[in-house]
């Protein structure tokens, strides 16, 4: 085994890559003042709880606690060893590794090797003792019973722990060290807080689990009769990792020259079962649903995985939490698929009854990973209604996103479409628009961010000097309006912005707290405007008070089926992206301030255009009265603020 890569070329390493450039290839972040901020790539969250600190070359996710630097999200989030993320960095900075040196662990080296060498040993006693044992003919029964021949009993090396509690311990056990070490395979069990031991397997039909290699790395064990637990198996050790292994993979391997698919089913038996009818191309997961790396380790050697399981409810959920799975793990050229057996029968039960002919019939016939996931979706759902096909896209979206970028994705999103009825890009504003709009209720300080750089109306008192404001890359400056706080971010790195006008304030505040629309009134002096903003403020907030307690996504997908509500998407959708998060103690001053603008902005415009008129009509003069007195009423309103 190689040496260490010393830790001065990690450090130095680490200080020549930037760790948000390392985050940014893989994860959609803004700038939010001094850090970045995104959707956390280790946990699934709708707003952004990940931040990533480019100062301190760091990355943080508030959601889920994951952490750390440059290395440690390489090695999360691509799923790299140690020395393999080392290598993808040094290839990033262009350095090259130096020869590996220094002190190796002899002493873990040394366990492990020992280690394997005793579960050899105890494998090939386990399988004496099946020809041998005196009550041998009680396992040679059994498994004659289950059909099974000498042959594979030979091919996955079946053996027999006999009846009594130091079997292994006595034929294994040489001295104090070979127990420890024994102890560390998990072949026996220390007897608390004393130096006796015993055998953790007795009077079981031994599996041996092998690595890639064919080493034995540990054991499952099956009582002859109906006692509990019926499958025992090893626990945890330094040879043995669950989530990692497979049973039946080197087997697969070995007697399979040209291997194309695999199959993962449940049991040991299943995989021996089909083995013996032919189907020798099934692993099976050790007592644990199917992990990522199981996955991503398959779908390295063959290029179509087909996931087997029971047509019981139980078999259901764990179809669905593979495809789960499956989805960030999938690329393009590989295939994952979906068989659902009679309910009561499993792989081994049916391939006895039917064969490896029918069985492969079966395996044919699976669902796509395609037509699992809407076929799933879809039974929840009623596509009839906005409200379910809005809730279905919320559905799917998401997980749709979680996939690697591809033919198969696009796919996916183009069936979206279809079954909606919406455009992508209809689509990707919708779930936009959720996603953003979700945020709300999370705990933020009361600043704005997003740009505000709109002199032309001053809503704010205070303006940024327009000749460094674009480049000030410093957190936004601090200003205050009545005794409220506000903090003016800098804009985002490249981004196109929304100027923060009041109507737009008023929307993305309405957006984040619709129930707020209702004190509003009707905004009728909006109705006929012509700023964009304006009207979508106008339209928005006849909306929400048409439709209370209505969802931004069922908004989105409501909006696309009005010709007069359907320019207004995009809009909402940049508000809604870029808007300032502000404070919901605050939210209702905001946005009381904003309308009081927009109304004091628009009596200002009809006084004008009334007054530059050259002939009033009686009618026109009593409206400038009206307007006049009116504006003189409000000003009057806020003169005691100054
Ligand atoms: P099942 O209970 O479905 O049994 O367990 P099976 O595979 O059909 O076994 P047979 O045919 O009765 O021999 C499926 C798998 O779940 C794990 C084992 O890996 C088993 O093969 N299991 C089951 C355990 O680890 N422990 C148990 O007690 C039971
Ligand atoms: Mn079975």
């Amino acid at each position: 085994m190689a040496g260490r890569i010393p830790q001065s070329f990690i450090d130095d390493l680490l200080a020549r890559v930037n760790v948000l450039d390392i985050v940014e290839a893989r994860v959609k972040l803004k700038r939010t003042g001094k850090n970045y901020s995104g959707l956390c790539p280790f946990h699934k969250e709708k707003s952004p709880s990940f931040t990533v600190n480019n100062e301190k070359q760091f990355y943080y996710c508030f959601g889920c606690g994951a952490g750390g630097n440059s290395l440690s999200f390489l090695m999360e989030h691509d799923r790299l060893s140690f020395p393999e993320a080392v290598e993808e960095l040094a290839k990033l900075a262009g350095v090259e590794i130096p020869k590996a040196e220094g002190p190796v662990d002899h002493q873990k080296e040394q366990r492990i090797k020992d280690i394997f060498a005793l579960l050899e040993e105890a494998s090939e006693y386990y399988q004496q003792q099946l020809r041998e044992h005196s009550s041998k003919e009680i396992a040679v029964n059994y498994l004659k019973n289950r059909g099974m021949t000498g042959q594979f009993a030979a091919r996955f090396g079946i053996g027999y722990a006999p009846p009594g509690w130091d079997n292994l311990l006595k034929k294994l056990a040489r001295d104090e060290d070979t127990k420890l070490r024994l102890e560390q395979a998990g072949m026996l069990i220390n007897k608390e807080d004393s130096d006796r031991y015993y055998d953790r397997f007795r009077e079981r039909i031994m599996f041996p689990i092998r690595d890639m290699r064919g080493r034995v790395i540990a054991f499952g064990g099956r009582v002859l009769g109906d006692e509990k637990p019926k499958y025992l198996n090893s626990p945890e050790t330094d040879t043995f990792h669950k989530s990692r292994e497979l049973y039946g993979l080197y087997e697969a391997r070995k007697y399979n020259q040209n291997l194309d698919r695999l199959i993962i089913v449940e049991g040991y038996m299943d995989v021996v079962g089909l083995a013996q009818y032919g189907i020798g191309y099934a692993v099976a997961t050790l007592g644990t649903a199917t992990t990522a790396q199981h996955l991503e380790r398959l779908l390295k050697m063959v290029p179509e995985v087909i996931f087997c399981f029971d047509g019981d409810e139980a078999g259901r959920k764990a179809a669905k939490r593979a495809l789960d799975t499956t989805m960030p793990v999938i690329t393009d050229g590989k295939q994952a698929r979906f068989l659902f057996l009679p309910e009561g029968e499993d792989p081994d039960s049916l391939v006895r009854q039917e064969g490896c002919e029918a069985f492969e019939q079966r395996l044919s016939e699976s669902l796509p990973l395609s037509d699992f996931f809407f076929k799933t979706l879809e039974e929840g759902a009623d596509m009839s209604s906005l409200d379910g096909r809005a809730r279905f896209s919320n559905q799917a979206l998401p997980l749709i996103n979680q996939m690697q970028p591809g033919i198969l994705k696009q796919m996916m999103q183009e069936k979206i479409s279809e079954l909606t009825g919406l455009s992508l890009e209809q689509l990707i504003s919708v779930n936009n628009l959720q996603e953003t709009t979700a945020t709300h209720s999370a705990p933020e300080p009361d600043y704005y961010h997003g740009e505000s750089d709109y002199p032309d109306d001053g809503y704010f008192d205070y303006q940024p000097e327009q000749s460094n404001f674009r480049q000030d890359k410093k957190p936004g400056k601090e200003f205050s309006k009545g005794n409220k706080k506000f903090r003016q971010a800098p804009p985002p790195p490249g981004g196109s912005a929304v100027h923060f006008n009041p109507a737009s304030t008023a929307v993305s505040i309405l957006l984040h707290l619709p129930s707020l629309s209702s004190q509003c009134g009707d905004l009728e002096i909006l109705a006929s405007s012509d700023t964009g903003s304006e009207q979508l403020l106008y339209q928005l907030n006849r909306y929400l008070q048409e439709n209370p307690g209505v969802t931004p996504g069922i908004l989105a997908v409501d909006w696309q089926e009005h010709d007069h509500l359907k320019p207004l998407i995009r809009q909402l959708n940049e508000i809604a992206h870029q808007t300032p998060i502000i404070d919901a103690n605050n939210a209702q001053q905001v946005l009381s301030d904003s309308l009081n603008r927009l109304q004091e902005r628009h009596l200002d415009r009809e006084i004008l255009q009334l007054k530059s008129q050259p002939h009033l009509s009686a009618d026109d003069k009593q409206r400038l009265n009206q307007l006049i007195m009116k504006q003189a009423g409000s000003r009057l309103r806020k003169a005691p603020e100054k």
